[in-house]
């Protein structure tokens, strides 16, 4: 790897129509973790993600909600980048293909590649599936249907414009043979070869006639046109070195584009042939990552078994989360997303492996050396001949140093080995478990003082390293950790990624437990006992046919911001099945980004009220308490916004 380099990663830039899911999280979490460990790796790094704002899905889903496309993109973007932001995504920049500076220069780029003899006007006709913006030929379809979401098909005759992808086949065979890792995982990359070896390409139609693709950019060579998606979608990887990176570091060619394994072909084939006809050299690697589904179904609306991140981190927290996702599966595989397996790990590694042995460490060497550490002592030199140093003490350093060396293999992380490092890393956590057991700290304390402040050594030494590498993938639990081991005033960096150390004394500080064990709770509801209730008056009791006139429903809120010149209200979107605005004046107990995601209940048939100007179409539930502190009622598990509670 060429370390001069900036280093250049990308994310797919996802769909405005939609509110992100766990399947979105998971690609840009997987960039993060490349992101922040070649930073550690001195790296300059640009990481860029975003968000592809045209077509006719955008168009169609901003004129149900009576918007125009703009409007709508801009409200459906801060859901993205306030899910980023909760996540701890460290993206550089975020790219809208509505900026202005994109647009120009996919103008250019298409300009150019015309200029050249690369795009050509042509006849097209063929089966088009409106949802997918997709044509497809006779034999593509399956029952008559669309092949991709099964819905009926149309005949569609037209000219458009053409990028000549076909002449490139053979180049693009070649670039893929001659470059192993250009397409990773393997698999994916036999995939691809083997399309392209027994497939002849058809040349790719990049416009739409301007009257059924208005919200698009304009062809620069002809009004009546606009380019259709991924002409725009891909340029972003390039434009936005132009305008959005710094300009003092070379990015280009990228390092990783990080996608999903469906749109592998857009990026393996399309992208690449793009980047042939434009003579810009091709990125380093695609890699395509499986999915994720729930209940081994793919995740869909209709299905209504979506995984809302805002309410997994809500109940679990981010780093859980985070670890949870590329410790469960190997990440170019498809795993299948279920609460209990989370639940597991974060009982089990989080919480009892990691979490105890820090907890067992800070306790031990606040007690036997009121939680002085001394590293500088014993760094890898004296400690070779420290004096009554016994051969487990020595094999330790000598086996820990050595899984360093492994966890540290540039290999696995340029290959996305998420899962394969972790599993080292808790291999080193099961290690410095073991060598307490075994050194037994508790027994040496009475008799060997010198031994024991080694032995402590080796314990704080050991998690130093652990917390390092686990900083890119859960960086607020490495920190915590960092502080704890009285490393608050140095950077986590390449230099930690080592056993050996100059540090000098420091001070550890006890911490609350890193991750509290999930208890089920399955308690019996409470007995219904005739001597405890309350005596009702009378007076104070409605009906059935009272309490059925209240509607009320669940939604989940899409959309949060303050209103303008009030502390205490909060413009909020909700999705009960239809959309509703609700002023709530909820603006001193929550942010807007908190209440994004979240399932509330909507009191749905209350009569609309204006709160600074603003129409507010009911009310969401929220107890208070003496204080006045309030708490928004929320449901206990996942289920369909719009579901009625009675
Ligand atoms: N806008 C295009 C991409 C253009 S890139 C130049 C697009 N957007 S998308 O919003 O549909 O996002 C697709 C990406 O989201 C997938 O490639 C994948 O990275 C991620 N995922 C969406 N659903 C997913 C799962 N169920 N599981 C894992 N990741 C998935 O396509």
């Amino acid at each position: 790897m060429n370390q001069d380099k900036g280093f250049y990663i990308t994310t797919p830039i996802y769909y405005v129509n939609d509110i992100p899911h766990i399947g979105h999280a998971y690609t840009t979490i997987a960039a993060d973790i490349l992101a922040r460990f070649m930073r550690m790796k001195g790296r300059k790094v640009f990481f860029l993600t975003g968000t592809d704002e045209h077509g006719q899905k955008v168009e169609k889903a901003a004129f149900e909600k009576g918007r125009n496309p703009k409007e709508h993109a801009d409200i459906m973007v801060e859901n993205f980048k306030s899910l980023w932001n909760i996540l701890d995504i460290s993206n550089d920049s975020f790219i809208r293909t509505t900026d202005e500076e994109h647009k120009k220069i996919v103008q250019e780029i298409l300009q150019t590649l015309y200029d050249n003899g690369e795009i050509v006007k042509k006849k097209y006709s063929g089966m088009y599936c409106t949802p997918c913006e997709r044509f497809w030929t006779e034999k593509d379809l399956i029952d008559g249907k669309c092949p991709d979401c099964g819905r009926d098909v149309e005949y569609i005759e037209e000219e458009n414009y053409f990028f000549l992808m076909s002449k490139y086949q053979q180049a693009l065979i070649d670039h893929i043979e001659k470059n192993p890792e250009y397409i990773l995982p393997e698999s994916r990359r036999n995939e691809v070869l083997g399309f392209l070896k027994n497939k002849s390409l058809g040349d790719l139609c990049i416009s739409r006639p301007r009257q059924r693709l208005q919200w698009g950019i304009t062809i620069p060579f002809d009004e009546n046109f606009t380019t259709y998606v991924w002409f725009d979608a891909l340029v972003n990887y390039y434009s936005a070195l132009k305008y959005l990176a710094p300009n003092d570091t070379e990015f280009w060619p990228p390092d990783h584009h990080l996608i999903g394994k469906d749109i592998l072909t857009t990026h393996a084939v399309y992208w690449s042939t793009m980047l042939m006809a434009l003579r810009l050299p091709l990125p380093r690697n695609i890699f395509a990552h499986g999915w994720w589904t729930v209940e081994g179904r793919k995740m869909s609306k209709s299905l209504g078994n979506v995984i809302n991140p805002w309410q997994i981190i809500d109940k679990y927290g981010v780093d859980a989360l985070r670890y949870f996702l590329f410790r469960e599966v190997s990440f170019g595989l498809d795993g299948d997303f279920s609460e209990e397996a989370l639940i597991r790990r974060i009982n089990n590694d989080l919480a009892n492996d990691l979490g105890n042995l820090l907890n067992r460490f800070l306790a031990m060497n606040e007690k036997y050396m009121d939680g002085l550490i001394n590293p500088f002592r014993f760094s890898s030199v004296l400690l070779q001949e420290a004096r009554n140093l016994v051969d487990i003490d020595r094999d330790f350093a000598f086996q820990f140093k050595n899984l360093i060396g492994e966890i540290n293999h540039e290999k696995l992380w340029d290959q996305f080995k998420f899962n394969i490092i972790l599993e080292k890393i808790w291999s080193a956590i099961s290690m410095a478990n073991n060598y307490i057991a075994k050194t037994e700290p508790w027994k040496i304390s009475k008799e060997n003082t010198e031994r024991l402040s080694i032995v402590l050594f080796n314990i704080w030494n050991s998690l130093r390293v652990i917390a390092a590498f686990l900083y890119p993938f859960i960086p607020n639990t490495a920190l915590k950790i960092w502080r704890a081991l009285g490393l608050k005033e140095y950077p986590i960096d390449n230099k930690m990624l080592s056993w050996e150390t100059d540090i000098k004394e420091t001070k550890t500080e006890k911490i609350k437990q890193l991750f509290p064990r999930i208890e089920k709770v399955n308690k019996k509801s409470a007995e219904y006992t005739k001597e405890k209730k309350k005596e009702v008056k009378m007076e104070e009791l409605i009906t059935i046919e009272d309490f059925m006139k209240i509607k009320l429903k669940v939604g989940t809120v899409t959309c949060a911001e303050r209103v303008e010149g009030s502390k205490k209200l909060i413009r909020l979107i909700v999705d009960i099945g239809e959309e509703r605005q609700i002023v709530a004046g909820i603006g001193e107990q929550y942010s807007p980004e908190e209440l994004l995601g979240k399932s509330i209940i909507v009191l749905s048939n209350l009569k609309t009220a204006k709160l600074m100007g603003i129409e507010s179409q009911g009310m969401l539930l929220a107890a208070t308490d003496k204080e006045g502190k309030i708490s928004i009622l929320t449901v206990d598990r996942r289920i369909d916004a719009g579901s009625v509670v009675k």
